[in-house]
């Protein structure tokens, strides 16, 4: 046996406490996964001892290839050529789930605060010389992503900052700068831009086209404060801000494909921002440990909750709680294009 067996193809959740040490079983062959039962005895693997320092919630893989032994990596992924789809008939899940309406303020509720919201319903309000409506707040029962729509049809913003918050800015449309406590970067659709906590930053626009972007804040609760002037608190360590979508960073996750814009590879510690691709389909049910928001980009499709299930469709942004049941569907022959935002920092190949 020179390859380990894969249990599962994904990982186990488990909550770990402080002070224990767990023997996460390598071989693959073990009854107790993902613990050793000695079932590795006569093979040449050993079992991985792992020491924990403080009691949380952590997946340790199943499949027995994650290069991050003992937890998951999303290596599972790459040992199908699809991603784990959902087997049960249209049928079978029109018959478990209720199709939810969309309210007068655009947004229809899915099961556990999940949510999808509708663009075109929002409430814009002025704020510091930019345009801005929230997505998701703590009012939403999100506990660590805040997320704001901005837009600004020409001109300069006034500085602002989030205090004790990092912020990622996602262009949506249109082209811009952003001055990060003075130091310019450009943001354009489908680009990131990284705004480390109480750093200040403003946005400008000359283009003659309306700006329009995210703004995803973490830990989000706190408010803007609209500042006087711009800090002079540049963070030199990251002199790297701003990011765009490159096919050489792309990573493929079975049939599917994705690129990390802005994470801990970036220097964010607390929120990571992704582009995906999706084709025609519908994964199967599953989780994340993190909290996310999403936007689509293009296409149509279904996000489904375990009861209730709503339409999406480009420009559509849903709300995930962490650990929320779901499955985000395709319908379209052309597939799927989706940015997301989630916290705590991660990869988005992750799940259980
Ligand atoms: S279950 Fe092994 S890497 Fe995810």
């Amino acid at each position: 046996m020179d390859q380990p067996i894969v249990a599962q193809y994904k990982p186990y959740r488990i909550d770990v406490e402080e002070g224990e040490t767990y023997l996460w079983c390598s071989c693959g062959l073990s009854k107790s996964q993902p613990f050793c039962d000695k079932s590795h005895v006569g093979t040449d693997f050993k079992p991985l001892r792992f020491q924990v320092t403080e009691s949380r919630t952590l997946l340790f893989c199943g499949c027995k290839h994650t290069r991050g032994q003992p937890l998951c990596d999303g290596s599972h992924n790459d040992l199908t050529e699809e991603y784990a789809g959902d087997d049960r008939s249209l049928e079978e899940l029109l018959s478990l789930t209720e199709e939810v309406a969309f309210d007068p303020s655009g947004r229809a509720m899915l099961d556990g605060d999940c949510y999808v919201q509708k663009p075109a319903s929002l409430n814009w309000v002025p704020e510091g010389g930019l345009q801005v409506a929230p997505l998701i707040t703590g009012d939403d029962n999100a506990k660590n992503l805040g997320q704001y729509y901005a837009r600004l049809s020409g001109g300069n913003s006034e500085p602002r900052r989030y205090p004790g918050s990092e912020v990622v800015l996602f262009g949506m449309s249109g082209r811009g700068e952003v001055r990060i406590s003075g130091r310019p970067f450009g943001i354009e659709a489908q680009s990131g831009v990284h705004i480390r906590a109480d750093e200040s930053f403003e946005v400008s626009c000359d283009s003659g086209e309306e700006l329009s972007f995210l703004v995803t804040v973490c830990p989000g609760h706190s408010e803007a404060e609209i500042l006087a002037a711009p800090l002079e608190n540049f963070a030199e360590d990251y002199p790297e801000r701003a990011f765009s979508c490159d096919d050489s960073k792309r990573n493929s996750m079975a049939d599917r494909f994705y690129q990390v814009l802005i994470g801990e590879d970036t220097g964010s510690a607390e929120v990571s921002q992704f582009i995906g691709e999706v084709p025609k389909s519908k994964a199967a049910p599953h989780r994340h440990l993190y909290e996310e928001a999403i936007v689509i980009l293009s296409a149509c499709g279904t996000m489904w909750t375990e009861t209730r299930r709503a339409p999406v469709e480009t420009g559509d942004i849903i709300f995930l709680p962490a650990e929320q049941e779901h499955s985000l569907e395709c319908t379209e022959d052309s597939g799927m294009v989706l940015a997301g935002h989630f916290y705590p920092s991660g990869e988005p190949n992750i799940n259980y």
